[in-house]
């Protein structure tokens, strides 16, 4: 009778183990990846892309890969379990570098469903950064990228990004995108 009801609790906990061990100790196999894309000519985006990344780094199990649009591949957005999009405002449109990666990224479009993204934009006023942030998220969105918002999209920066813009704004959306794209 107690072997039994030791043979019992055995298998309950072996049971627990692998039902509820398993993704965490899978998560720690695999890292989850994280891809940053942006356009940028005079610097402002750049500053931002590179500063989103720093805070995504913070998170653990993160393979933070930062690419401009000229450099990205169809590969790197299939790879990427999270993709993060910026661009300045052109008017009020993503710039067309941004547009043009996004049109060729047409040859993987089934492969992109269901991964999670976010958006940031550099703007010189508010209304033109609103209009691009949200053609951004349509291009993603197109794909069947789920957007995790920040606010009522993603990030925005007027102009030249400041101390804390970088620092704050941006560092805190990288951990925060990190943080879900580690979520299971
Ligand atoms: C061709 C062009 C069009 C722009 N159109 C807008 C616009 O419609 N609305 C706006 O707020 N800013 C506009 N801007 C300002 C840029 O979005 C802003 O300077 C941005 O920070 C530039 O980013 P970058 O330094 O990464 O290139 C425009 C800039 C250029 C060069």
């Amino acid at each position: 009778m107690t072997m039994k009801f030791g043979i019992n609790r055995i298998m309950s906990f072996l049971e627990k183990m692998v039902i509820n061990y398993k993704p965490g100790f899978l998560k720690k196999m695999v890292k989850a990846s994280l891809l940053i894309v942006y356009y940028s000519k005079s610097g402002n985006t750049k500053k931002m892309a590179e500063a989103i990344a720093d805070g995504a780094r913070t998170v653990k199990n993160v393979e933070v890969v930062l690419k401009t649009v000229e450099e990205a591949t169809n590969k790197d957005l299939v790879t990427a379990d999270c993709i993060i999009l910026g661009s300045p405002s052109y008017f009020r449109l993503p710039a067309w570098p941004v547009k043009k990666f996004i049109d060729e990224s047409v040859e993987v479009f089934e492969l992109l469903k269901g991964k999670k993204g976010g958006v940031f934009a550099s703007a010189a006023g508010k209304k033109g950064a609103k209009v691009c942030l949200q053609g951004l998220k349509d291009m993603l969105e197109e794909h069947g990228i789920i957007i995790v918002r920040r606010g009522l999209i993603g990030l925005i920066v007027k102009g030249r990004p400041s101390v804390k813009d970088v620092e704050v704004s941006c560092k805190e959306y990288g951990a925060m995108m990190a943080r879900t794209v580690c979520e299971v």
